[in-house]
């Protein structure tokens, strides 16, 4: 596996000490598919989504997890498309690459840090994010996904009803459930929606590459 490292900023010191406190209380901190299947409003079959970039694209894809945890799920989507996926995992968390190891994880690399600090050095035909950098801080992380994302790539992801980065500026809240103004900043980012649903408090969405 290959690890690379990003510099914590304070308000990653604040979520590792939080994240932690639910690892002690029993928090597993990486879901299987079946888990995340059944948490997401929108029922995506994400295997079935990677199989068609696979063949669209003939060749391996590139598949992030953007707060990986543990890296379990790319544990399982390396099991369920062998020879097909070059797998990332990120995460804040040192921890987690120690557990991945342990578990000996068939994960490519894990990059440890903020990906707001990292700089990357290629593109993603996959990004899943469940409950991982894009719940706390969308407006930092859609840009981000946006150009790192290959043309046509596919990106899940899960907004909170109020990011935590707005939730102190009320004045700059943009989302509500209007999907406008979701297209609107995905558009503003290169991506397009394939498909959402809306559960009220959160809104899942498959976005499509279309820069
Ligand atoms: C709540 S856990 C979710 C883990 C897994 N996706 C799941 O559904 O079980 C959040 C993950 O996102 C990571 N994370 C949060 N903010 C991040 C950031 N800015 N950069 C990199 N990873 C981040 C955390 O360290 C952790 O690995």
């Amino acid at each position: 596996m290959q690890v690379t490292r990003a510099p914590l900023r304070p308000q990653d010191l604040l979520h590792l000490r939080r994240e932690n406190e639910a690892i002690s209380a029993g928090y597993k901190v990486s879901r299987s598919l079946l888990d995340i299947s059944e948490r997401s409003i929108l029922k995506v079959d994400l295997i079935a989504e990677m199989t068609t970039l696979v063949n669209t694209k003939s060749r391996v894809i590139e598949v992030l997890d953007g707060g990986c945890g543990t890296g379990f799920t790319l544990e399982q989507i390396k099991l369920r498309l062998p020879g097909k996926v070059r797998t990332t995992g990120l995460t804040l968390n040192e921890q987690h690459l120690e557990a991945s190891t342990r578990y000996e994880y068939q994960i490519d690399e894990m990059i440890i840090g903020p990906i707001q600090e990292h700089k990357f050095n290629r593109q993603y035909d996959f990004i899943v994010d469940f409950l991982g950098a894009n719940f706390y801080f969308p407006m930092e992380i859609i840009p981000i996904y946006g150009k790192i994302l290959s043309l046509g790539g596919e990106c899940f992801v899960k907004f909170p009803l109020q990011p935590a980065e707005l939730a102190r500026d009320q004045s700059k809240r943009c989302f509500s459930s209007d999907l406008g103004s979701y297209a609107k900043f995905f558009n503003e980012n290169g991506l397009g929606i394939i498909q959402y649903a809306d559960s009220g408090l959160e809104t899942d969405f498959l976005l499509r590459s279309i820069k």
